[in-house]
């Protein structure tokens, strides 16, 4: 399925603004709705179908399977990336003096589960650095040594940066260091392969690319290395669930062992839900379009004066997040919302984040909006908050 226009009247915001912010969330589209809302009238009315609902269950893992071309006993539910994360950074075995790297582009929820390691185990935390923007290799050689365990990194970093993945997994698997990847920003917008990447562990919240709103997710563990992970929380295997108590330790295959207690039916409708409309349109489809709306908006915006564009935003970089900075970040945005235009504030800038529903008309109205308000503000006159451009 490729008729824009067709998925665009399936997200009603769609006809409210122009939304611009779905590095921050992305709204449901309607069969999401219709899902949970279908689910929680069959609870109202029929109590709860188990069998229906674990049904639904594998059906996420597969899906989500296909999506990041792992297999479906890899792959469980979790309720967000940072739980991912934190299942991740206690899970992979680690003693005192040893160490792992994250970098300093990472969302502060790919570096709190890591922090958390120093005090209670003693654990060291490195940052690979940036340069212009930039993560590399070779700035990562100098930081790794006999006792560096893992490489935590986003595939797309909150700001727009797409990271070139497999170079570091290829890098990790040499040092036999663990490779972790939060994937909230890519996973849904742009193509991801686990094997082809060399990932041990990916996060993924579905609030994002996933569009199933927050409080679920998935979980990759890579077969490869899951016997080696230990287990924080542990629950009995679900088929296990009602037995009699017993002390024999039994843990559930593949990546259910991370599972603990009953999941998120909700959450797991929506995502199905979601991951079926993902599946319709596919992602090879998915990602040209969104880089094509950020190249627009990168073309236009570059061409104004007292912008500076943050995201690097060569062929293989460029995630179609676009983040930028004016003179005055917090008034350009408040300028955006005032002429219905929602973008976020983050980090030194301004966060822009089309995504398939939306329209090259849209980025043209935006980047007229950026420019006419910039004019407005370098001439001091009050700006205009109903723009007449759209
Ligand atoms: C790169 C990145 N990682 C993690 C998060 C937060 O993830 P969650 O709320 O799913 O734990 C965000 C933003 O929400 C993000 O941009």
């Amino acid at each position: 399925m490729k008729d824009w226009s067709e998925i665009r009247s399936q997200f009603p915001i769609t006809s409210r603004m122009i939304y611009l912010d779905a590095a921050c969330i992305v709204p449901s589209p309607h069969c999401v709705v219709q899902a949970v809302s279908d689910f929680y009238r069959n609870l109202s009315e029929n109590g709860e179908d188990r069998t229906a609902l674990e049904g639904k269950i594998e059906s996420v893992r597969e899906k989500f399977a296909k999506l990041i071309n792992a297999t479906p006993d890899e792959v469980t539910l979790i309720k967000n990336t940072t739980e991912g994360l934190n299942i991740a950074a206690n899970g992979i075995p680690l003693n005192a003096g040893d160490n792992v790297i994250i970098t300093d582009l990472e969302h502060l929820n790919n570096v709190y589960p890591w922090l958390n390691l120093k005090e209670r185990k003693g654990v060291e935390v490195r940052i690979l650095k940036s340069r212009n923007g930039r993560l590399s290799l070779e700035d990562l050689k100098p930081i790794v040594d006999q006792r560096t365990r893992s490489l935590s990194i986003s595939s797309v970093t909150f700001t727009g940066l797409k990271i070139d993945l497999k170079p570091f997994g290829q890098f990790c698997k040499e040092h036999d260091m663990y490779f972790v990847v939060d994937g909230i920003q890519g996973v849904g917008r742009l193509a991801l392969d686990v094997r082809d990447c060399w990932v041990d562990i990916l996060a993924c919240g579905g609030h994002k690319g996933l569009m199933a709103g927050r409080g679920i997710g998935c979980l990759y563990v890579s077969k490869e290395i899951i016997d080696t992970l230990d287990v924080t929380f542990a629950g009995p295997p679900v088929d296990l669930r009602h037995e009699p108590v017993s002390t024999e330790f039994k843990q559930a295959e593949g990546a259910k062992k991370f599972d603990a207690g009953g999941a998120n039916y909700s959450g797991v409708c929506a995502l199905d839900a979601a991951l079926s409309f993902l599946e319709k349109i596919g992602i090879s489809n998915i990602e040209p379009y969104d880089l094509h709306l950020g190249q627009v908006l990168v073309d236009g915006l570059r061409e104004i004066r007292g912008i500076r564009i943050l995201s690097p935003i060569h062929p293989g970089e460029s995630s179609g997040i676009v983040s930028i900075t004016t003179q005055d970040n917090r008034q350009m945005a408040k300028i955006l919302e005032a002429n219905n235009i929602q973008v976020s504030c983050r980090g030194s800038g301004i966060r822009i984040s089309p995504h398939f529903y939306n329209t090259e008309e849209e980025i043209t109205t935006t980047i007229n909006t950026v420019r006419e308000s910039l004019e407005q503000m370098r001439s001091h006159q009050k700006p205009i908050w109903d723009s007449n451009s759209r």
